[in-house]
């Protein structure tokens, strides 16, 4: 593994060996043990979308690994005006150790590894976010003892969320089960991918029927970043694409409730839901020892 781009890009063994090395790391943090093995590195964290969750856990694992992290905001880089995504990655190869993006376009991130010479990390883009996966399969195999052939149901906007779990639930030896309205569907090769695992995979418009059986019921904003001139009209199409107590009783009766975070209550998902699983805050927790992973992974 050179980067973190997307989830296609990780095998199984990289994806297992990535959240057993995260289960140390957590298990290290919470004992006192120390973990300075990045003593000397140097991430840049380049943001041109908000964030809470991935700059302060890429921040603080940075520093717990003993290394620093660089917070870049696009709006001060030269990027943000117009600079060459060939000339920013070969001119911050030669100060930085590695680099976390979050950005609009996939091409982006993929091009700051095709002509930079370090390791690169996709901290969110419009299509995938894989650094978010890595932590829910992490959270979900930390209350269900194992992955193998346990359903995870997504509700909702086919997004970057919804994109990167089909990917990589499916490659652990999950089922999944989409529920999408017409028009909000997952990226087509994401769908086409999926269509090798058979009746492992099912996408279909029927909330009820995506969640039936559930061991994991997930879902996600109904506007992301950088739609919210369409959030008006998004509320019309995903109501109904809402994680409440009925959805819930089809579910398995211990399924977890998962959200990457930011929520809208009342829209993706009841407060009710949302309060009574607090296993969504692990999940938020998870996303610190994770990364940690992949940056020992790729910067050590
Ligand atoms: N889930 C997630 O990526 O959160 P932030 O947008 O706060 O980083
Ligand atoms: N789909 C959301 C995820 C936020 C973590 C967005 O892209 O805004």
């Amino acid at each position: 593994m050179k980067h973190l781009l997307k989830m296609s890009d990780m095998s199984k063994d990289d994806i297992m060996s990535v959240l057993n090395l995260a289960d140390q790391l957590k298990y290290e943090l919470k004992h006192g043990i120390p973990h300075r093995v990045l003593e000397g590195r140097t991430l840049g964290m380049i943001f041109q979308k908000s964030s809470t969750r991935t700059r302060v856990s890429f921040e603080t694992g940075m520093y717990q690994l003993g290394g620093s992290a660089l917070f870049l905001s696009s709006n001060d880089l030269q990027i943000g005006r117009g600079e060459p995504v060939q000339d920013t990655a070969r001119v911050l190869s030669r100060y930085l150790n590695g680099i976390m993006i979050r950005t609009f376009a996939q091409q982006e991130v993929e091009d700051l590894a095709r002509y930079g010479s370090i390791p690169i990390i996709n901290g969110l883009t419009d299509y995938a976010h894989p650094c978010q996966v890595l932590a829910d399969l992490m959270t979900i195999r930390e209350y269900k003892g194992s992955l193998d052939d346990l359903k995870l149901c997504y509700i909702g906007d086919g997004n970057n969320m919804a994109n990167s779990l089909i990917v990589g639930c499916l490659k652990v030896g999950m089922r999944v089960s989409v529920a999408c309205p017409e028009g909000y569907l997952p990226a087509a090769d994401v769908l086409e991918s999926a269509k090798s695992y058979g009746d492992r995979f099912e996408l279909t418009s029927d909330v009820m029927k995506a969640a039936e059986g559930a061991d994991a019921v997930y879902t996600d904003v109904w506007a992301s970043m950088g739609q919210e001139g369409e959030a008006a009209e998004r509320k019309k199409v995903f109501k109904g694409y809402q994680v409440n107590s009925q959805v819930m009783s089809v579910a398995a009766t211990d399924a977890l409730v998962l959200h990457c975070l930011p929520a809208h209550r009342g829209e993706e998902i009841t407060e009710d839901v949302l309060e009574s699983h607090p296993e969504i805050f692990d999940e938020a927790e998870n996303r610190l020892h994770a990364q940690k992973a992949v940056l020992v992974k790729l910067l050590k």
